[in-house]
Formats: structure tokens, C-alpha cells, sequence
């Protein structure tokens, strides 16, 4: 997949920006805050509808203007695609997909795939369990269709059943209302579990041996789904009688609580090298790892799912990644697929050598090429 041009309106500190990544290697450099991640923060947004910065599209809008625009020309399997999507104060957001006006977020994920290495990764593993689900949510969402929507019913009965929960503890109804939130609850909630299931399993195949190999060997990782509802001996997903189960039994502690603690809004993914715990026991550079060896994963997962390599996006790595681990992710990727670099000094970056670069100066909203050559280093 490629990204063949890129515009911005009003978005961030860009009041109009026109840009063609290169089909491969497009490195975009200046000081900090000039704009770099902004850019990359845009095709985040036409991929997942969602900034990884803010859940408030609000303050993605150039400070003094009303609203902001974005749209993207992409080729994937051969075929030119177009994205746009606009917000604006009051009127909300509106997508536009082929030229055809009215699109529903669900119906633009996983028109534009990227995969986007940044510093934030680290939350994956150091996080907690909501930086995890976010992350299996927001991926899942990019290659199955139908999770968006499914996630969005889960989180309404979710919503319900709280409220329910909440009603005044005299209320008689209380326990008479809570069936159909839990039917509803499973009904959705098996679908995400399973799905998140089969992700990460697929996902830690390739994160086991991309691991092994950018850790020369030393170390194994590996990743499992662990579900709050329970599972039977020998299955990774919990049967709908279980899941009920689950739910009745934690009813007394949920009344008490006031919101419902089983099911997918609370399951989580154990990450673990050679034995331990990494969020525990792992140091700073082996989590950093581990988390390069998820989005690496993550590419392949991709790939193998929609017969296209994603775009990649890597924030600011010099500063980041150390010059070892920034080699061992231009050896596993690079010139592979069109990537997207951001960094503050150039000459820090390790690439591949060969790969075509083009080298784009960022500031004052403006994006200015100043090389195109083979890398040399
Ligand atoms: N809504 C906005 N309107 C205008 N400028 C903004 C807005 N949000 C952030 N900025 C500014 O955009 C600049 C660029 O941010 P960023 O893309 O993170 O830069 P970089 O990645 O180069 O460090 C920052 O100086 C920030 O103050
Ligand atoms: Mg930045």
C-alpha cells in the first residue's frame, strides 16, 4: 500500500500543507515542535479515525480556525482510493470515501493501513491493561470488519448495565434488569474476545521469532490473551453458559461496586521473556524491545491479512532508539515499504544501504525536500 499524496487543512500548526511521501524511505527533520509528528498524527487519524494524542478532535484544529480537513490519495492492490475526512466546530465529522459523502467511521478502517513506531509504544508493555486493549482494539479494527461496530455495541450494553448497577440500591428492578444487559453483554463480548484471540495469537507467532532474532537469541517472548470470563481446559475462548456464569457469579461484588468486572473490558495480554514478567522484571531496553518486536509483528500481521505491506511511521527515532535497535528495525523493515521517518538530526539516522531517501526540512507549516539519494549509511 502507498500513500500518494497527503493534505492538510487546519490541522495543527498547518494551515494548508500539500505532500507526496516518496514510495519508500521519506525522512522528515527539524527541531522539536516544528511539526513532524503532527503529520504522521494526520495519516494515524485517516487510518484509525482516532489521533494516538487526543480523543478530542477539537484540539486538532489550527488554533484561530473552525474546523480542519484531511484526505489522503492512496493506491492499495493497484487500485488509486481516496480518503477525506473534516471536522468542524458544531457540525461534527464528516468522511468522504471514493467521493462518496456520508461514511460511517466503521467503513473507512483498514483503507489506509500504517503501523506507527513511536516513544508511546512502551506503554504497551509498561502501561496498564487499557493501554493493551486500546492497542488490540484500535489493530483488530484495521483488519476486521465488523470488530469497530461490534466494540461499539459491546461499550452501549457495557454503558446500560452499569447504569443499571447504579440505580438506587432500594430499587427492586435492579436485578430484574440486569438478564438483558448480560445477554447482550456476551452476545457482543464473545465476539471481541475471540477476535482479540485469534490476533494475538497470530500476532506472538511472528513476535517470538522476530524477538529471538533482534535479541541474538537470548531471549523468548511470548504473548497470551488472558480473558477475565474464564476459559474451558484447553480453549482459548470462554463458552457463552461460562461467560454467564461469570457474570452471575460477580452480580453481588458488581451491585456493591457498581460496574460490571468481567468480560473483555477487563482482559488483558501477559507479555513474557523467558519466564518473567517483562512489565515486572524486564529492564528498560528489553521492554523496548519487546515493544519493537509487537509493531514489527504487527506489519506482518498485517501483511499476511491484507496482501499489502502497511505504511510505516516511524516517530522520532534517533532520539528514541538507540543506534543498535534503530539498525535491527531498518534490517527487519526497511525498504520494504514505504516509511515515514521523523528525527531531529538526520545524520544520526541508520538506514539500510541503497534504499532511496528523500529528505523533507520541517518548519514554520511548511515541508521543504532537500535531498533525494541512495542511502549511503
Ligand atoms: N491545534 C493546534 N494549532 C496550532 N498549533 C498547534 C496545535 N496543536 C499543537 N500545535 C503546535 O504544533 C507544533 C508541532 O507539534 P509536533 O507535530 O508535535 O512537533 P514535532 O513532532 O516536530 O516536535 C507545536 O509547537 C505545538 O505547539
Ligand atoms: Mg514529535
Amino acid at each position: 500500500m502507498k500513500i500518494e499524496k497527503l493534505v492538510l487543512n487546519d490541522f495543527r500548526c498547518y494551515s494548508y500543507l500539500e505532500f507526496s511521501p516518496s514510495e519508500s524511505v521519506t525522512v522528515l527533520y527539524g527541531p522539536n515542535g516544528t511539526g513532524k509528528t503532527s503529520i504522521l498524527e494526520a495519516i494515524g487519524y485517516l487510518a484509525t479515525t482516532r489521533s494516538h494524542r487526543t480523543s478530542k478532535d477539537s484540539e486538532l484544529i489550527r488554533w484561530g480556525a473552525t474546523g480542519f480537513a484531511l484526505s489522503a490519495l492512496i493506491i492499495k492492490h493497484g487500485r488509486k482510493s481516496s480518503i477525506d475526512m473534516r471536522y468542524g466546530e458544531g457540525r461534527g465529522r464528516e468522511i468522504t470515501l471514493d467521493g462518496t459523502y456520508g461514511k460511517k467511521a466503521g467503513e473507512i478502517l483498514g483503507k489506509l493501513n500504517a503501523v506507527r513506531f513511536s516513544p508511546e509504544d512502551l506503554d504497551i508493555i509498561k502501561g496498564g491493561p487499557a493501554h493493551r486493549r486500546r492497542f488490540l482494539d484500535m489493530e483488530i479494527s484495521q483488519i476486521t470488519a465488523g470488530y469497530y461496530t461490534t466494540l461499539l455495541q459491546y461499550n452501549r450494553a457495557l454503558l446500560q448495565r452499569n447504569a443499571v448497577l447504579k440505580m438506587d440500591a432500594s430499587t427492586r428492578t435492579r436485578r430484574e434488569l440486569l438478564p438483558e444487559w448480560d445477554h447482550q453483554l456476551i452476545q457482543f463480548g464473545l465476539k471481541l474476545i475471540s477476535e482479540r484471540v485469534s490476533f494475538v495469537k497470530e500476532l506472538a507467532g511472528y513476535a517470538k521469532d522476530i524477538h529471538c532474532r533482534i535479541s541474538t537469541g537470548k531471549e523468548h517472548l511470548s504473548l497470551q490473551y488472558c480473558c477475565s470470563v474464564g476459559t474451558p481446559p484447553g480453549a482459548d475462548v470462554p463458552q457463552a453458559r461460562q461467560y454467564e456464569e461469570a457474570l452471575k457469579s460477580a452480580t453481588e461484588e458488581d451491585l456493591i461496586k457498581r460496574s460490571t468486572s468481567v468480560g473483555p473490558h477487563r482482559d488483558d495480554i501477559s507479555i513474557v521473556t523467558n519466564g518473567y514478567d517483562i512489565r515486572t522484571y524486564g529492564s528498560q531496553g528489553q521492554q523496548r524491545t519487546a515493544a519493537m518486536a509487537i509493531r514489527i509483528a504487527q506489519v506482518h500481521v498485517l501483511e499476511t491479512v491484507t496482501g499489502e505491506t502497511p505504511t510505516l511511521l516511524l516517530d522520532d527515532v534517533t532520539s528514541e532508539i538507540d543506534a543498535s535497535r534503530q539498525e535491527m528495525l531498518m534490517d527487519e523493515l526497511a525498504g520494504r515499504c514505504q516509511t515515514i521517518i521523523t528525527c531531529t538530526d538526520p545524520s544520526r539516522l541508520r538506514l539500510a544501504r541503497g534504499v532511496k531517501k528523500s529528505v523533507y526540512e520541517v518548519g514554520g507549516g511548511r515541508v521543504l525536500l532537500r535531498e533525494v539519494s541512495p542511502c549511503s549509511s
